[in-house]
C-alpha cells in the first residue's frame, strides 16, 4: 500500500488519508493519535475548538516518529477572530500542541454574520503567521465562494485548502468545482458521513464484491475524486481499516454508482456557512 501525498499550491504536500479528531477527548484522542502513527498515518487534524490539542501534542511528543515527517493542521475557533486574537490564540495552539510550527492553519467558520462580515483582517493576521514560518500554510473551512472570493481579491495569499463537509450523500458540488478552478485543495470533512452510510445497500453490495468494509468502499472513493480525507475513530479496528481503504481501487462505474447518492444540500449533515454564527459546538 503506498501512502500518498498531494501537492498545495503553498508549495508544500500533504498526505491524502490522515486522522480526524473532533469528538475525541483525553487518552481516547492520546491513545488513538499514538496508534494511527504506530499504523503508519502522518496526518492529525485538530482545532482550537475540539479542546484536544494538548493530548494530540502529548502524543506527538511521546511518538518515535518525528515531528518533521507528521503533517498538523489545527484551526482558528469561532471566538478568535480579532487580528489580535489570532496572533494570542495560535501561540497558545502551539504550546498546547508542544511544536514550535504547524503544517496548516485554518479559519474554522467564516462566521459572515459575526465581526461585521469581516474574515479579512483575520485572514490577513494569518499570513503573518506563514511569513514569521510558524505555520506552512494557511487555509479556510466551511467557506462558500463568494467568503473566497474576498480572500482572493483582497490578500496575496490564495487559501491551499478549504476544509469542508463532502460525502457520498453531500458533493457540495458548487464549492468544490471554485476550489478546483482555483486550485484550492478540497479536504472532505465527515467523510463517513459520521458513521450514518454504512447500511447503504450499493455500498454494501460494493463493499461485498471488493471484499472490503462499506467504509473502505467509501473512502476508495473519496481517494478517486482527489479529496483529502481524516476519518476520525477511537476503535483501534476501525484506525487500521480505514486507513488500508486506499488498497481499494473503485471501477469508474463503482465511483459513479456511490456519486450516484448525493442528496444535494439535504444530505448536509452540518450547519450551512453562510447562517452557522456559533461560538463553540
Ligand atoms: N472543519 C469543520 O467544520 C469540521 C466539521 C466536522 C469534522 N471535521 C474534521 O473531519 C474529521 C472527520 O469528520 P467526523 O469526525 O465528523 O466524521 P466521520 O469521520 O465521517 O465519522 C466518524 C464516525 O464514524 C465512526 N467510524 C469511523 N470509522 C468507521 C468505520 N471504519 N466503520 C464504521 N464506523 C466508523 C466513528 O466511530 P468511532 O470513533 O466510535 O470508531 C465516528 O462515530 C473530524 O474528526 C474533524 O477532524 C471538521
Amino acid at each position: 500500500m503506498t501512502y500518498v501525498s498531494l501537492p498545495l499550491r503553498s508549495g508544500y504536500s500533504i498526505p491524502q488519508i490522515g486522522l480526524g479528531t473532533y469528538k475525541m477527548a483525553g487518552e481516547d484522542t492520546y491513545n488513538s493519535v499514538r496508534y494511527a502513527l504506530d499504523l503508519g498515518y502522518r496526518h492529525i487534524d485538530t482545532a482550537q475548538m475540539y479542546g484536544n490539542e494538548a493530548e494530540v501534542g502529548r502524543a506527538l511528543a511521546d511518538s518515535a516518529v518525528a515531528r518533521e515527517d507528521i503533517f498538523l493542521t489545527t484551526k482558528l475557533d469561532n471566538p478568535n477572530h480579532l487580528p489580535e486574537d489570532v496572533q494570542r490564540s495560535f501561540a497558545e495552539s502551539l504550546t498546547r500542541l508542544g511544536t514550535d510550527y504547524v503544517d496548516l492553519f485554518l479559519i474554522h467558520w467564516p462566521l459572515p454574520a459575526q465581526y461585521g462580515g469581516d474574515f479579512l483582517s483575520t485572514w490577513k493576521a494569518m499570513e503573518e503567521l506563514v511569513a514569521d514560518g510558524r505555520s506552512r500554510s494557511i487555509g479556510v473551512s466551511n467557506f462558500e465562494p463568494n467568503h473566497l472570493d474576498i480572500l482572493i481579491e483582497g490578500s496575496q495569499t490564495v487559501p491551499a485548502v478549504n476544509q469542508i463537509e463532502v460525502h457520498p450523500y453531500f458533493h457540495n458540488a458548487e464549492v468544490v468545482d471554485y476550489c478546483h478552478e482555483h486550485e484550492i485543495a478540497v479536504e472532505a470533512w465527515a467523510p463517513l458521513v459520521r458513521g450514518a452510510i454504512m447500511e447503504e445497500a450499493a455500498l454494501v453490495e460494493i463493499a461485498h464484491s471488493h471484499g472490503c468494509t462499506p467504509a473502505q468502499a467509501v473512502l476508495a472513493w473519496h481517494v478517486a475524486c482527489g479529496n483529502i480525507i481524516f476519518p476520525k475513530s477511537v476503535t483501534p479496528a476501525r484506525l487500521r481499516e480505514n486507513f488500508e481503504a486506499t488498497a481499494v481501487e473503485l471501477s469508474a462505474q463503482e465511483i459513479a454508482l456511490i456519486g450516484s447518492l448525493d442528496r444535494g444540500e439535504a444530505g448536509r449533515t452540518g450547519y450551512h456557512p453562510e447562517t452557522m454564527k456559533r461560538y463553540g459546538e
